[in-house]
């Protein structure tokens, strides 16, 4: 099969496209014929070697996508051949086939195009996890959502503002207010021109907000924990600053809130029942139209390279997906 492959650790330009066998489901797994990818930050971490994952080479990056079911490995009875599924892979979907475990494969709703599946498991499934199973947001209460128009961060917002948050969305560029604005924030800041901390507290009489979601750490995460509410809750998505944020307890004491960690990967495996709850509601929610993907860019299969690079040059809005097949 054709697969974009990565055979030394580097820019995303080293993909190339190359020819390997077609992958065999073992137990537990299906093999999914790949129509989409959604491109993820987590990419471009695995192509550079600083993801937490090191596939051996070479290795295809895309760690989610869409496609039909094509065959079941044993004890698989929860999926039929022909299904159409999203699902999570740790990485190998830029490829014609792919395994996924099938805890980790999702019916797709049947109006539901692949162009849009390819991009939704791993942000919808975040941001939801984050805000309701792990912040518990409550109707009113204040959303600080950093990276606001990046994968996660936009579905944040979208989910913030659908379960009644006042929303704040930071980002890095004027050419992204307009999206971020679109898909619910009250306000949104250009944190590369003002101070979110001050305009944070300004917004809210001082108080500061009840949930601050972040993705970008560094610098954000330092600021973020001088303009947390009382009983705010500050999660820690992730770090595309490149700087791990380092929390500084006296901060987390005199606020009286909580830091909390979020990787919904490792609750998909551990809470499987719940989190098929949550992706039962999400496309309750996508058969609604109450939560609408945002998709920003179509590359196919062999500029899946140029695909990550525009993750990496903090281009993308929202989700970019890699189209394998039509
Ligand atoms: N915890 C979890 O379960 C989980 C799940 C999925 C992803 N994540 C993490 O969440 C983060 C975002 O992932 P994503 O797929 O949403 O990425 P993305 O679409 O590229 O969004 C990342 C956002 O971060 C901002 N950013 C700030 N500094 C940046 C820098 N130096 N380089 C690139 N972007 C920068 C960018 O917004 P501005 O340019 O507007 O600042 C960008 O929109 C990653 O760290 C990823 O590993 C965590």
């Amino acid at each position: 099969m054709r697969a974009m492959l990565c055979e030394e650790f580097g820019e995303p330009s080293v993909l190339t496209m190359g020819e390997v066998d077609e992958p065999v489901p073992g137990p537990g797994q299906v093999k999914v014929e790949v129509h989409s990818v959604g491109v993820n930050f987590p990419d471009l971490l695995l192509v550079a070697g600083k993801y937490q994952a090191k596939p051996s080479f070479p290795f295809s990056p895309g760690i989610e996508c869409a496609g039909i079911v094509v065959e079941l490995g044993e004890g698989v009875d929860e999926l039929a051949v022909g299904d159409r599924v999203m699902c999570d892979t740790g990485y190998g979907c830029c490829s014609e086939y792919v395994l996924a475990y099938v805890h980790r494969t999702y019916k797709l709703p049947d109006a539901m195009p692949f162009d849009v599946a390819g991009g939704f498991t791993i942000t919808y499934g975040t941001a939801y996890h984050a805000l309701i199973d792990r912040a518990q947001i409550q109707p009113g209460e204040v959303l600080l959502v950093h990276g606001a128009a990046g994968g996660v961060g936009l579905n944040a917002v979208e989910i913030g503002r659908l379960l009644g948050a006042m929303v704040i969305g930071t980002v890095g560029s004027d050419a992204k207010i307009e999206i971020v604005k679109k898909y619910g924030a009250d306000h949104v800041i250009n944190y590369n021109k003002e101070n979110f901390r001050d305009l944070v507290k300004n917004l809210t009489d001082g108080r500061g907000a009840d949930v601050i979601y972040d993705p970008v750490g560094g610098d954000v995460f330092d600021q973020s924990m001088r303009c947390i509410n009382w009983n705010g809750r500050l999660l820690v998505i992730g770090f595309a600053s490149g700087r791990i944020s380092e929390v500084k307890a006296n901060l987390v004491l005199l606020k009286g809130c909580q830091v909390m960690g979020v990787i919904w990967g490792a609750f998909a495996n551990m809470e499987i029942p719940k989190n098929r709850a949550n992706f039962a509601t999400l496309f309750d929610w996508v058969e609604q139209g109450k939560i609408n993907p945002h998709i920003s860019a179509y590359y196919p299969l062999e500029a899946t390279g140029e695909a990550i690079e525009l993750l990496q040059s903090r281009e993308a809005k929202g989700k970019v997906i890699v189209r394998v097949r039509d």
